[in-house]
């Protein structure tokens, strides 16, 4: 990384710079933020000594084996698990959102196909949050009905606009199936095996939420202005496209796709290595001993690979995780087993951020409700390292 100061000290065109007093302490700068807590939160706690996330005091694992997408959603919004009752109640209400309006379906068509799923994605919730006539309501229950429609919504999303591409007729919701259910109908047809449709559970709970990671804390900078939800879920998915965050999952299948085959695994990884090129689902800026979530996703996608018949997949897999783990010692990440499970699955890769997108709303809309209710600006300081105050030439 390079440092500010000296860069500073050799500007293109010349010319003074703002000096920094030598008798005065330097500014401590936390590039990246790293290791700087921000605020408090309730919803969910990383510990990387552990290697544990708790979504509101529950292991993720124990909920990832236990839950419905439904019941967890309802807990990271509530705090709570539901009742029986009240997760009825929601489901009746879900399932009955989940088709698209027409203005949401025609600005859809309106995108060229090559334009990225993750920026349909963003369209399209800008163009609900545009028609939503209570947008500008902060209140806990207006954000929490604006979060659920998001939720109904998204699945229905991501599939029109796989199959807009494939050159497929969009499908109706069907009121009669569970979340993960109706979101693999939409997009592929039919609804899948069950042990499909249980790994794809799986991930949808493991991508659900994760403390102040980089768009989660975007979405809490823009309501920590007062801006409404929908804009702090459109910035959201702007930040979790980039390859370093939620994009990673995309590039784990580019990066299988690149290599080719098991015997090439070695040498790919050793030119790249070389070539100071990151190798995407591995490393993580928390965790440093390994990703809570691998695990579990882990074991999901070996049933996918398996259930499949993709032997070979699971082969370069394991080469590239042991490769990774001899040279660098870096652990994989959640992105890397989703990817090849996505993939498995019919999924176009690039359609796997926007699923996380669908996933992680649930928790960026909870930090929305938690920054609202206990708001303070978000606005940090800079140093300034660029040149003393000079007169425009006349
Ligand atoms: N492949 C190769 N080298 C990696 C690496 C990776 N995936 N992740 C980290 N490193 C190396 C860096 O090159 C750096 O080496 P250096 O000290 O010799 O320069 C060192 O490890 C520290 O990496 P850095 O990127 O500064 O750490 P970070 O905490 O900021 O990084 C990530 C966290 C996630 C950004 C980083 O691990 C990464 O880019 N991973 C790939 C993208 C990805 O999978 N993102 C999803 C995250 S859930």
């Amino acid at each position: 990384m390079s440092d500010p100061q000296q860069s500073a000290s050799t500007p293109a065109s010349g010319g003074p710079l703002h000096p920094v007093p030598t008798d005065a302490p330097a500014p401590v700068i936390h590039k990246g933020l790293v290791g700087v807590p921000v605020d408090y939160t309730a919803i969910s706690m990383v510990n990387s000594d552990t290697n544990s996330l708790l979504y509101r005091g529950y292991p993720v694992q124990q909920l990832a084996a236990h839950c419905s997408v439904e019941q967890v959603a309802l807990l990271l919004w509530d705090g709570e698990l539901p009742s029986p009752e009240h997760l009825a109640a929601f489901e009746a209400v879900e399932r009955a959102d989940r088709a698209l309006a027409p203005n949401v379906r025609r600005a859809i068509d309106d995108l060229p196909l090559t334009a990225h799923p993750m920026d349909v994605c963003r369209t399209a919730v800008s163009i609900i949050g545009a028609s939503d006539p209570d947008a500008e309501d902060p209140s806990p229950e207006q954000n929490l009905r604006k979060a659920q429609h998001l939720f109904a919504q998204l699945p229905a999303i991501v599939a029109y606009d796989q199959r807009r591409r494939h050159g497929l007729p969009p499908l109706e919701p069907r009121s009669d199936l569970s979340y993960p259910e109706n979101f693999l109908y939409l997009t592929l047809g039919a609804v899948p095996e069950p042990e499909v449709v249980d790994a794809f559970r799986v991930s949808l709970i493991l991508y659900a939420e994760h403390s102040f990671n980089a768009s989660t804390f975007a979405a809490r900078v823009i309501t920590s202005t007062l801006a409404d939800i929908y804009s702090a879920v459109t910035g959201a998915i702007g930040a979790l496209k980039g390859a370093l965050h939620g994009g990673a999952n995309e590039e784990v299948m580019r990066t299988f796709g690149q290599i080719g085959t098991p015997d090439q695994v070695e040498g790919w990884l050793e030119d790249t290595l070389a070539h100071k090129r990151k190798v995407m689902g591995f490393g993580h800026r928390v965790y440093k001993h390994g990703d809570s979530r691998v695990p579990t996703m882990h074991a999901a996608m070996v049933t996918m690979l398996e259930h499949y018949h993709r032997p070979d997949l699971l082969e370069m897999y394991d080469l590239l995780e042991a490769g990774m783990a001899e040279r660098t010692g870096i652990k994989p990440n959640v992105d890397y087993p989703t990817g090849p499970a996505y993939h498995v699955m019919g999924f176009d890769t690039e359609t796997f951020t926007p699923i996380f997108v669908a996933a992680r709303v649930v928790g960026w809309t909870a930090h929305v409700r938690e920054q609202t209710a206990s708001n303070a600006l978000i606005r940090p300081l800079s140093v300034y390292t660029g040149y003393e105050q000079r007169a425009v030439p006349e």
